[in-house]
Parts: C-alpha cells; structure tokens; sequence
C-alpha cells in the first residue's frame, strides 16, 4: 500500500502519519516505512533547505525543486519499497505541489499532471486530506514556533492551498480520504483514518 498524507503547513498530518506507521508495523506486523517530502531520500536535505529559504527569485524555480526532489525521492525510496511488498507512508507527495505550486502559486495544471504521468511518477493507493480551517492551522503551527516560509504567507495563501486540496480531492474521489480535523482530537482523527482505510478493504 502506497500512501500518502496532505493537508495544509499546521494540519496535524505528521502526527497521525507517523501513527498509522507504528500501527501498522507495531499492531498489523506489517512491513512499512515511513518517508516525507521534501527531503525524504539520501541527499534530500540540502534541496529541502533550498526550497523552504524563500530565497528562490524565478517563479518556476520552487516547482522545479520539488518535482526534482520528489523523482529522486521516488527513485532511491519509494519505488524500492513498493516493488519489494512494504508499505509506503508518505507524508507530502506530488499534490503538495499541485496545491501549493498551482492552486497557491498559479502554475497550470495541466503540465505538472502531465510531468507526473511522463516521469512515471507511482499513483497512491489512496491519499489522506487532514482538512482543517487555516486559522485553527496557523494558531497551530505558532504554537509550535514553527513559522517557516509558507506558513508566513498567512491566511490567504493557506486557503487557496486548501481550496486546492478540497478540488484535487474531488477530481478524484477513490484515491482521497477527507478527514476533518479542526476540533478533532489526534485519537479520534487516528481511529477515524483507520476506519477509513478498512471500510475501503486497504488494512485487514
Ligand atoms: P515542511 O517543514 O516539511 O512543512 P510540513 O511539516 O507542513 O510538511 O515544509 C515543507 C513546505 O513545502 C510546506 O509548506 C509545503 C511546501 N511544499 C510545496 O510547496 N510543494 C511541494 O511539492 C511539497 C512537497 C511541499
């Protein structure tokens, strides 16, 4: 099972992937790892660094970086695991990209739905939207004084990441889950995402 958490800087995503990960191996004995993007392949951390600075001038540059980053990340971590029966649980993936660099940035779709499909980009077996209200999420990540580069970009940016998520989700509705998380406590968010992925026969 390839999947996938998104959600916008502050949804409480990397709590609950980081769960399902020890459930799975810990409760289900199953053979799992747990990655991210950006930066989650041997090397990746320099280009993670780059990419959350704020430094970069070209509007297509951050887009780049992360297509760059997520191909290696697929090609050294992703893919060997799928082709060897482990799971993947994959915090951030190409629709990060497509809710921050399109939906948030204004890039066309099209082109980086097309990069995905040519570079042979694996489709998850299903992904999980953490939706949560930017305001709750900003409070969240200031709590935590983890402000980087996005999440200083505020409100407006954040709800037209979410708009972004909301559409992708959509599009598409097999591949995503939507769990809302704005009062949700993280036990109940985790037995609600397990519940999900059983009603869907991905965890037995
Ligand atoms: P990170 O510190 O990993 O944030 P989080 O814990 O919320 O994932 O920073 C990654 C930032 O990069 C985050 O704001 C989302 C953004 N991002 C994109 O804009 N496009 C992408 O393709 C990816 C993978 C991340």
């Amino acid at each position: 099972m390839f999947i996938t958490f998104e959600g916008i800087d502050g949804s409480g995503k990397s709590t609950q992937a980081s769960l399902l990960w020890k459930w799975l191996v810990g409760e289900k004995k199953r053979k799992a790892i747990l990655t991210r993007e950006p930066g989650g392949w041997p090397g990746g951390e320099v280009l993670r660094e780059i990419v959350i600075s704020g430094r970069l001038k070209h509007e297509w540059s951050e887009a780049y970086l992360f297509m760059l980053d997520r191909a290696e990340h697929i090609a050294s971590v992703i893919q060997p695991a799928i082709d060897s029966d482990t799971d993947v649980v994959c915090e951030r993936y190409h629709d990060s990209t497509l809710a921050y660099q399109i939906w948030g940035r204004g890039l066309p779709l099209e082109i980086f739905d097309t990069l995905a499909e040519a570079s042979a980009f694996p489709v998850p077996d299903i992904t999980i939207l953490f939706d949560i209200p930017p305001e709750n999420a900003l409070k969240r990540a200031r709590s935590r004084g983890d402000l980087d580069s996005f999440e200083r970009e505020g409100i407006s940016f954040m709800t037209k990441i979410r708009e972004g998520y909301l559409a992708l989700s959509e599009r598409d509705p097999q591949r995503w889950i939507v769990i809302q998380c704005a009062e949700e406590s993280s036990e109940q968010i985790f037995e609600q995402m397990i519940s999900s992925l059983a009603s869907r026969g991905l965890i037995l």
